[in-house]
């Protein structure tokens, strides 16, 4: 499984992406929050995404196949604080109308940022997400940068925040890039919902 992953195509319209014929997993989040790294550290692949250092570099869907059975999305991050009010009416448009009309995703994995308290923005999200009945999936990221204790906390505040709004907790799982923690846990999580 994730042997072999290849970019296939960058659109801003959903309807444009290839045909939904297999099952797909987005990786969506605040801009900054790591979603590009953890494409590349799933597939074992540092530049198959493109990253950087400043928020803002994923601007389209971008569609990867892995395997040839299944589809990878990296989105563009929501709440760029530098990006124009007109380009951040068409990112959100953009990303929500995917999320809406993309009939075979499988997954939607929010990425939060382990180093913060809830932060309102991704409450928001999810909440949306929630009413929408998308299948969300939480990825706490970054938990090398402090210790297990202080990820832990904001892990169990952030849960805390879903219990009063979900019947049904969502999955999560913590994880970093950099030092590949949960990437085996992820993946299998993935295999078993590609093969379901
Ligand atoms: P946008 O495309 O701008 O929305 O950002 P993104 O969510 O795709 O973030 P990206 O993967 O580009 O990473 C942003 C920055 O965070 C980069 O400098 C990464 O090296 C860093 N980063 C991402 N994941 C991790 C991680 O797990 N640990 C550490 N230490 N740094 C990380
Ligand atoms: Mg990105």
């Amino acid at each position: 499984m994730l042997k072999n992953a290849r970019f296939l195509m960058s659109n801003s319209d959903h309807t444009k992406c290839p045909a939904p014929t297999k099952p797909e997993f987005a990786f969506i989040g605040r801009s900054n929050v790591g979603k590009s790294s953890l494409i590349n550290m799933l597939t074992d692949n540092k530049n198959l995404a493109k990253t950087s250092g400043r928020p803002g570099k994923t601007q389209l869907i971008n569609h990867f196949e892995i395997d040839s059975r299944w589809f990878m999305v990296d989105l563009p991050g929501y709440g760029f604080a530098k990006a124009n009010k007109k380009l951040k009416a068409e990112w959100n448009k953009m990303i929500r109308n995917y999320l809406t009309e993309r009939e075979n995703l499988v997954s939607v994995f929010i990425l939060i940022d382990s180093r913060l308290s809830p932060q309102p923005i991704d409450i928001e999200f999810i909440n949306w997400c929630g009413q929408l009945e998308l299948p969300v999936t939480i990825i706490f990221t970054k938990a090398d940068k402090q210790s297990q204790t202080k990820t832990s906390e904001h892990v169990h505040r952030f849960l805390d925040e879903m219990d009063k709004m979900f019947v049904e907790a969502p999955d999560f799982f913590v994880t970093s890039a950099t030092t590949r923690v949960g990437r085996d846990e992820l993946t299998k999580f993935i295999e078993e919902n590609v093969s379901e």
